[in-house]
């Protein structure tokens, strides 16, 4: 089995760059099915979600190139004019964010058949308020064989208050919107950077939306969309995950092609911390020379902290000095990371949705198992501060998100390695 293995004790220092951002590329990729033709996503980064994503674009008919230009990754993604309009499980279960074709199905063809993606390492995410809004539009969904099978003869406006500001609700009921007859209203709508990059992708495709960054979006349907090119908004959650290792590590790291107002919070964090923030052109840098302080985290919708940050804020916080509370909002199993932290010596208790993390000088290295994304990069992050080695177990899903990690790392002077486990079993 290939590990991360981690030899702690540097002090990460120097720069990355960003790319555009795995949960917006996604979406964006799945909007292009919206009008036929051509349509180039830029900004793109090299993970394995990616490359599914578009092996499902391709079962559904459509071709897909892939270019570098001017040192920006772009895919053109070339849709007919008849699509089949079916997301196979296999696929499906990878990513659960391919549940976001559903909503471009349906708007295209009248029908989507999507396999259901099943569980998650963060926890059961139900899909009731996609169904209820897509429902509300005149959309017939029931569950068949551990599929989703919508039929629409006739899409139509709705006003549609969400319990939640749920992303991908959001996403799956604008991305039908677009094409209905009439005006949809999605009230207590996600406001997360990512909609508003979709959203502005739709635009440019010819789509009527108005109050797009807020909590309220109204779109009006139109007869037909255009293929468009849009290049995506750069990953905050990966830009975040730099600012996490900077504090752990008292490092001093730039972190160029990110967007710092998406990020408010998690820097004003950093200021608490002890830390320096500096707001630059094109980026920010995060230094800090001490031990950083503790500091309190809630995660919450945009614009509060992102629940994707919450373990590698936990990492931070191990080592730092002082309490800190963690309130987890959003995904309460999440907290499985912690089971994980805890074998590298964090002092981690939890209670339902609630973590005190009572931070330690040091944490001490050990085989570890990364249990989601954010998870596996918050151990790794544990790993740059523990004494010795630890080695990363189930790293696939690092890759899912983070492009060239370990090169990154060990350009800002880390010691990390992909090799073969002499831990882990296969
Ligand atoms: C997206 C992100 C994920 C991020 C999350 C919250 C992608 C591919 N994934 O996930 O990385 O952690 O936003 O920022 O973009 N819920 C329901 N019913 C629903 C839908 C959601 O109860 O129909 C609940 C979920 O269980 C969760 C909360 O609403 O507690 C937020 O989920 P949501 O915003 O929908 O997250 P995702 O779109 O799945």
């Amino acid at each position: 089995m290939q590990v991360l293995r981690v030899v702690g004790g540097a002090r990460l220092s120097g720069s990355v760059e960003v790319v555009g951002a795995k949960n917006s590329v996604l979406k964006l990729m799945a909007a292009t099915l919206l009008a036929p033709g051509a349509s180039t996503v830029g900004n793109l980064p090299a993970i394995s979600d990616v490359t599914i994503m578009r092996q499902l674009l391709e079962g559904m008919g459509c071709g897909a190139q892939e270019s570098r230009i001017d040192a920006v990754d772009r895919v053109t993604i070339t849709v007919p004019d008849k699509l089949s309009p079916e997301a196979p499980y296999d696929l499906v279960r990878k990513i659960r964010g391919s549940i976001c074709v559903l909503g471009p199905l349906i708007a295209r063809t009248g029908r989507a058949k999507v396999a259901l993606p099943g569980g998650d390492a963060i926890g059961t995410r139900p899909l009731d308020m996609h169904f209820a809004g897509l429902e509300k539009m005149g959309v017939d969904i029931r569950i068949e064989h551990g599929y989703v099978v919508a039929d629409s003869t006739e899409l139509r406006g709705a006003n549609i208050w969400l319990d939640f500001p749920s992303v991908g609700a959001t996403e799956n009921i604008m991305t039908a919107a677009v094409l209905a007859k009439g005006t949809t209203v999605i009230d207590n709508a996600a406001r997360e950077p990512e909609i508003v990059d979709l959203c502005q992708m739709l635009v440019s495709m010819g789509a009527q939306i108005d109050g797009i960054g807020s909590s309220t979006l109204e779109i009006t349907g139109v007869e037909g969309l255009h293929a468009t090119s849009h290049d995506a908004v750069p990953d905050r959650i990966v830009a975040g995950t730099w600012a996490m290792a900077a504090l752990a590590t008292r490092g001093d790291i730039t972190v160029r092609g990110a967007k710092p107002e998406h990020l408010r919070i998690l820097l004003d964090k950093v200021d608490q911390a002890g830390g320096v923030v500096e707001t630059r052109v094109d980026g920010f840098r995060v230094s800090i020379d001490r031990r950083p302080k503790s500091f309190d985290v809630v995660t919450l919708p945009y614009p509060g902290l992102a629940t994707d940050l919450q373990p590698q804020a936990i990492a931070a916080l191990s080592v730092a000095e002082g309490t800190a509370m963690i309130t987890e909002n959003l995904f309460e199993a999440r907290f499985m990371f912690c089971d994980e932290i805890a074998r590298m010596g964090a002092d981690v208790r939890t209670d339902g949705h609630h973590a005190v993390v009572r931070g330690r000088e040091a944490l001490s290295g050990a085989p570890v198992r990364a249990t989601d994304i954010r998870a596996g990069v918050g151990l790794v992050i544990a790993g740059l501060v523990a004494d010795g080695v630890t080695e990363v177990a189930e790293i696939h899903h690092i890759d899912r998100g983070y492009v060239r990690f370990e090169e990154q790392l060990r350009d800002l002077g880390a010691d990390v390695e992909r090799v073969e486990s002499t831990t882990f079993g296969g």
